[in-house]
């Protein structure tokens, strides 16, 4: 039995004791978990995530031996002084590949550094890479698993509780007895609602509408919306990727 838990807020997970969980699960469609799967497809060393760009600077000073690519952004741009932003095509072999990357976002990279407390193995799903990482906790069965949705500045997103409910769907579809919250099945009805049309669902979100209407980045909604485009199921572990 599976007993499947979801936070539509990450501040929720605070509930939590250490390592509750097996496996946790941390969903930022728009954009955190897209983009990283970009930047891991396309041959980075090292991605190390930090809470904020702050940090960001001050781990990059503290490399030795190694130029960072500082990536990131706020109010969805570029930081100041960023080499990159969030963007997943700027995430291309030519400028990442064998680079380290120190990746800070507003709400992806915190979430990811909340999640890692609640559960001995923490990984990354997006649309993108929804059945692989669906596939990934099916067979490793996990008796207790949490979905963390990243959210919009410690509120509720759109795009990020839908995303849950398509994993938790596609989990159901290849587990047996799997008993889950209300968070999970509410989460469920809402992908039930918009079926395999994410890109409806950006045009319902405030953050997809942000990034459409005032940053005009189709092409990352494009990206994001991509169903089963990626098969990498990113684990994380001590504030860095596992490359
Ligand atoms: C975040 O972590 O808040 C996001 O990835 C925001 C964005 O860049 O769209």
């Amino acid at each position: 039995m599976m007993l499947v838990h979801t936070s539509i807020i990450p501040d929720d997970i605070r509930r939590w004791s250490d390592n509750y969980f097996d496996i946790t699960v941390v969903i930022d469609v728009l954009r955190a978990t897209t983009t990283l799967l970009f930047a891991i497809r396309a041959g980075a060393k090292r991605i190390v995530f930090t809470k904020s760009p702050d940090e960001a600077f001050s781990v990059a000073r503290n490399l030795e031996a190694d130029t960072p690519l500082l990536c990131g952004e706020r109010n969805g741009k570029k930081v100041p002084g960023f080499d990159l932003g969030n963007s997943p095509c700027e995430y291309t072999d030519e400028i990442v590949g064998g680079k380290t990357l120190i990746y800070a976002s507003t709400n992806g990279s915190v979430t990811m550094h909340l999640a890692e407390r609640v559960a001995r193995r923490t990984i990354l799903a997006s649309i993108r890479n929804i059945s692989a990482v669906a596939k990934y906790i099916a067979g490793n069965n996990p008796k207790k698993l949490l979905l963390i949705c990243a959210g919009k500045e410690k509120r509720m997103s759109l795009e990020d509780t839908y995303c849950a409910g398509m994993l938790f769907d596609k989990i159901t579809g290849i587990a047996s007895e799997v008993p889950a919250d209300d968070e999970t099945i509410a989460a469920q009805l809402l992908y039930h609602r918009f079926g395999d049309d994410v890109g409806e669902v950006f045009s319902h979100s405030i953050h997809g509408r942000y990034l459409s209407e005032e940053l005009a980045l189709w092409d990352d909604l494009a990206a994001a919306s991509e169903i089963d485009a990626d098969d990498i199921v990113p684990k994380i572990e001590d504030g860095e990727i596992i490359l």
